[in-house]
């Protein structure tokens, strides 16, 4: 379990524009780490590469800003175990299931519905979840994971949940972390994939580092996300069309 001794700080805001900035700001001004910003509302919600992050009518749009104690060459699963987090969150609080598309988007059979963009400064690490929980009219290619209105209050008690999970998994992290169940959550795994700007090919396993080992058929690569702009899988029903929330 994690050191209690540096406790969560919750700050609940009714609306901003992103909850990545709030947290950075936060950080930046002195507030104690790890603070969790958790918004009713955020009205410029950004996205991974540059993109907007579109929210739904209920949705859970929270950033986790800590200094996690990790050397900057483990950094790099930080995305995959910030999505085990908000799966489990998500499953424990809501008793929704969702799978993971490499490397951190949740996805069910409607689509992607949540996203996770992680930035880091220096030794500030800001993880910021995304998850669209109902929208009873979404625009094409969006979705939501839940079929009724839960309810104002769910993205509130899912947050704190995610962000205690997220902190325990970092604290154990310098020793390794739990592949097998990002392996068994992900629905990338034995997907045929291609990749830009020039790749495809089966994805089998999933790399020490986070990253994704696919079978080209002349060998294996080892792909990591800051190196693809988007990945589209044969099968998977989640595929990145244009127009769909990426
Ligand atoms: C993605 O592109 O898949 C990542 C989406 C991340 C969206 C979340 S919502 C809370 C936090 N604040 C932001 O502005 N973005 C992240």
């Amino acid at each position: 379990m994690r050191d209690m001794a540096t406790p969560l700080v919750i700050h609940h805001l009714p609306e901003a524009g992103s909850t990545q900035t709030v947290a950075r700001e936060l950080a930046n001004a002195g507030a104690a780490l790890p603070a969790l910003v958790v918004v009713d509302r955020q009205t410029r919600g950004r996205g991974r590469t540059g993109r907007t992050w579109e929210a739904a009518p209920r949705a859970l749009a929270c950033s986790l800003a800590v200094a996690p104690d990790l050397p900057a060459e483990r950094r790099s699963i930080i995305p995959l175990i910030a999505g085990l987090a908000a799966r489990a969150a998500l499953a424990e609080v809501a008793g929704v299931t969702v799978s993971l598309k490499w490397p951190n988007d949740l996805v069910t059979s409607a689509g992607k519905v949540g996203g996770i963009l992680v930035e880091g400064f220096d030794d500030l690490v800001v993880v910021g979840t995304g998850i669209n929980l109902w929208w009873p009219d979404p625009p094409d290619g969006f979705a939501a994971a839940m079929p009724q209105d839960p309810g104002a209050n769910l993205a509130r008690q899912i947050a704190p949940r995610l962000a205690e999970l997220l902190l325990d998994a970092l604290d154990g992290a310098g020793d390794g972390w739990d592949r097998d169940a990002y392996a068994a959550a992900c629905a990338t795994l034995g997907q045929q994939i291609t990749w830009q700007p020039n790749g495809s090919g089966t994805a089998v396993e999933i790399a020490p580092d986070g990253g994704l080992v696919v079978d080209t058929g002349e060998g294996r690569q080892t792909i990591h996300s800051g190196e693809v702009r988007t990945i589209r899988a044969a099968t998977l029903v989640t595929d990145h069309d244009e127009g769909q929330q990426q």
